[in-house]
Order: structure tokens, then C-alpha cells, then sequence
């Protein structure tokens, strides 16, 4: 574990700054409560870097996220710069991060709270417990594919390119990271792709298969094609463990299960790289949200899905795992106790906003016994 305790925050765009705001302030309470220091550096990134600098990602930016023991990233992306070309965007930013720092195992953890459990559109007895791992592929795919591109055909039509491209070292190094957290679970893991249509789809299936064969005898594998598990997880979601997946079938999946807990607000996640010679590893941490445009400057989001991947941070980056499961605890009791954000708002509750939501937190992790 490293000594110090090196965190990047990159707050972004929209609700990002609102959220992580509430983050922040968690871990003030770990260095007054609890005496855990740590070293913190703030940048811009996204729109906000775009507009102080005219880039989504700067090089300086890019340096700080390589000397950091763990991100905390907002989100980013708006209206403001949606003109822009690809290679400008705001959401450049945390695709080149992930690329740049190689954060391929993007793990995106759905779970289901008792208390939220009527928050979701689906029937109570279909989400009830339920506690899904999505291991998302997120360097590779379709995201990075070459050729890409739009060009003018000679007839005057325009042409759009994008390419999935999967090598077999891709695909073991993320089923690795899936297959591991499976063994600290149910030791289950459905594989999906759409093998009956893309070869790339077809190398995946037969490599997770060798994988599973040579490496993870004592984990169940089984093939979802993609199509299908989306259906399977509104169906009966509990019957998955971990879900392995690409990077484009991942994105979707990862929202799809959103919805299974309640709100987008609700699922953090952790994107991490892999383990290096002196046994550091780089890691992002960030809510699977966006930055929610349509309700930004309003003081309403959740901010709980920023705090559950300050959470997973404390946890993977650092190892605190005592400190990671107090913060998950509060936020079930804070849920206990009644209070709702607008978007997992239920008959009785009380309404709050995005800074009585994070209070609330505090004040539950100050009555545990210091
Ligand atoms: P979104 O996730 O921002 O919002 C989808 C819906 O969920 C909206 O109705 C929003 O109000 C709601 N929502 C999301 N987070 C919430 C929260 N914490 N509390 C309450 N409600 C919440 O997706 P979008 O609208 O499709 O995208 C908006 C922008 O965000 C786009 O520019 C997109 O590219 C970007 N984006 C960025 C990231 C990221 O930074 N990692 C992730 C997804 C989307
Ligand atoms: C996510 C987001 C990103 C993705 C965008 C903003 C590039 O949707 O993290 O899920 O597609 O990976
Ligand atoms: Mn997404």
C-alpha cells in the first residue's frame, strides 16, 4: 500500500461538481474523524478544461492522473459542447484516461438496497437482493476501433466507420479481472457478446472459454449473446453473478442495471489497470452517470453514487476496507431513515437535495463510535 495517499479529483461538467462536492466532504471527515490523510490535487477536465483551455484532457492534466494512486472522477460532457469533433469533446476526456493509463476492467457493481427496493420500475421481487458484478471491457471495442470516421462518398452520401476489434490478450486480461472477482463470490460468470454475428464477438466466446478451462475450473461459465441478456436482466436478473462484457455491450448493460437499482444515481464504479512491476495500479473511480444536463445547477441530484465510488476508491485504492463498508452502511441508513433525491423519490419519503443527501451521510458516520 502506498504511503501517501495521492488522489485526483476531477470534478467535470453539470451535476459532476455538485456530486463530488459531497465526496470531498466525506473525505474531510476521514482526516478530522479519523485520521486518514490524504494528499489531494484538483484539475479541470471536460467541457470546464475546454473552456479554460481549450482541450478536454491537457497534458498536464494527463500527468497528474499518472502520478495519482486513484481518480475520483465526476462526470462529464453538456449541450454547450456537443458541435465540437470527436477528437474535442468532453468526453474525450475520460476516454483518454482510460486509454492513456490503460484502465481496462471497468467494474460496474449493481446492487439492489432494501430500501430502494420500490424505487425500481421493476417488481420488488424481481430486484430484491439482487447484487450483480458488470466487468465492462473499457480500452478496446468498437470505442478505439481503426478505421473510423465519417467521409464523403464520391455520390455525395456520407459514410460512417466505426470498427470492434478484440485481440485474444484483451479479452484474457479483463476475463482474468472477471473470473477473480467471481471466485470471492458466487463463482459464476455469464460471458456476452454476439457471437452468431461478429467475429470479434466469436474470438471472445472461444477465449473466455480456454480461459475458464485453464485458469478458473471452479467458476461456472456460461455465453449470453447480448440481445438476450439485456431481456434476461429485466426477466430475472438475479440469476446473474458476474457479467463479462465488451465495451459498447458493457455501457448499455451498466444503465440497463442502473434502472434495476432504482436510479443511474445510485451505481458507482471502478476502472482499474493492471497491476504493474512495483505493484502499483492505476484506478478511476466514477459514478456511471453523466452529467446530467437537464437537471444540473439545481441542486437536486443524487449524490450517492459519487460517495459509493469514493467508497470502492477507499477500498481497492487503499485498502480501507473498514472505512469504505462505514460509508456504504450509511448510506443504507440514511435510505432507512426515509430520505429520497427526486430521482428515487417514494410515497412518504422525504424529498432532499444533493447537499442535505451528503449531510445526511456525515451525520450517520458520526454516530459510529470513533
Ligand atoms: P446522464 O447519465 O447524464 O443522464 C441520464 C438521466 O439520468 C437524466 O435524466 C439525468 O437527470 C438522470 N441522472 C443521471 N445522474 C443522476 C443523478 N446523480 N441524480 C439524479 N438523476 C440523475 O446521461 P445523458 O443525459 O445521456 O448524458 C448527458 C451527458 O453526460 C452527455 O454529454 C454524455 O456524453 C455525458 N456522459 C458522461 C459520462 C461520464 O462522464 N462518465 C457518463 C455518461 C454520460
Ligand atoms: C460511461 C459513459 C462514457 C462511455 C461516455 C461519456 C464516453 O457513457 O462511462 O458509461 O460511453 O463509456
Ligand atoms: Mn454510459
Amino acid at each position: 500500500m502506498a504511503e501517501t495517499r495521492k488522489i485526483l479529483i476531477l470534478a467535470g461538467d453539470g451535476i459532476g461538481p455538485e456530486v463530488m462536492r459531497e465526496a470531498r466532504r466525506l473525505l474531510d471527515w476521514l482526516d478530522r474523524k479519523r485520521g486518514i490523510r490524504f494528499e489531494l490535487e484538483e484539475d479541470l477536465v471536460g467541457g470546464a478544461s475546454i473552456d479554460a483551455r481549450g482541450t478536454p484532457l491537457s497534458e498536464s492534466t494527463l500527468e497528474l492522473a499518472r502520478a495519482a494512486d486513484a481518480i475520483l472522477f465526476g462526470a462529464v460532457g453538456g449541450p454547450a459542447w456537443e458541435k465540437l469533433g470527436f477528437d474535442k469533446r468532453p468526453e474525450i476526456a475520460i476516454l483518454g484516461l482510460r486509454r492513456e493509463l490503460g484502465l481496462f476492467a471497468n467494474l460496474r457493481p449493481a446492487v439492489v438496497y432494501d430500501p430502494l427496493v420500490a424505487a425500481s420500475t421493476l417488481k420488488p421481487d424481481i430486484v430484491r437482493g439482487l447484487d450483480l458484478m458488470i466487468v465492462r471491457e473499457s480500452t478496446g471495442g468498437i470505442y478505439f476501433g481503426e478505421p473510423r470516421g465519417i467521409t464523403t462518398l464520391p455520390d455525395g452520401q456520407r459514410r460512417g466507420v466505426n470498427t470492434e476489434i478484440y485481440t485474444t490478450s484483451e479479452i484474457e486480461r479483463v476475463g482474468r479481472v472477471a473470473f477473480g472477482l467471481a471466485q470471492a463470490r458466487n463463482k459464476r460468470v455469464a460471458s456476452v457478446e454476439k457471437s452468431n454475428v461478429m467475429e470479434s464477438g466469436l474470438l471472445w466466446r472461444e477465449t473466455i472459454t480456454a480461459l475458464a478451462r485453464a485458469e478458473f475450473p471452479d467458476v461456472e461459465l456460461t455465453h449470453v449473446l447480448a440481445d438476450n441478456c439485456a431481456m434476461q436482466l429485466v426477466r430475472t436478473p438475479k440469476q446473474f453473478d458476474v457479467i463479462v462484457t465488451t465495451n459498447l455491450f458493457g455501457d448499455l448493460l451498466s444503465d440497463l442495471a442502473g434502472q434495476l437499482t432504482g436510479s443511474l444515481g445510485m451505481l458507482p464504479s471502478a476502472t482499474l489497470g493492471e497491476v504493474q512491476a512495483d505493484g502499483r495500479r492505476h484506478a478511476l473511480y466514477e459514478p456511471i452517470h453523466g452529467s446530467a444536463p437537464d437537471i444540473a445547477g439545481r441542486g437536486v441530484a443524487n449524490p450517492l453514487a459519487q460517495i459509493l465510488s469514493l467508497a470502492m476508491l477507499l477500498r481497492h485504492s487503499f485498502g480501507l476496507t473498514a472505512e469504505a463498508g462505514l460509508i456504504e452502511t450509511a448510506v443504507v441508513r440514511v435510505l432507512s431513515n426515509g430520505l429520497r433525491t427526486a430521482d428515487i423519490m417514494a410515497p412518504g419519503a422525504a424529498r432532499v437535495g444533493t447537499g442535505v443527501m451528503g449531510e445526511a451521510v456525515l451525520r450517520e458516520l458520526d454516530k459510529v463510535p470513533q
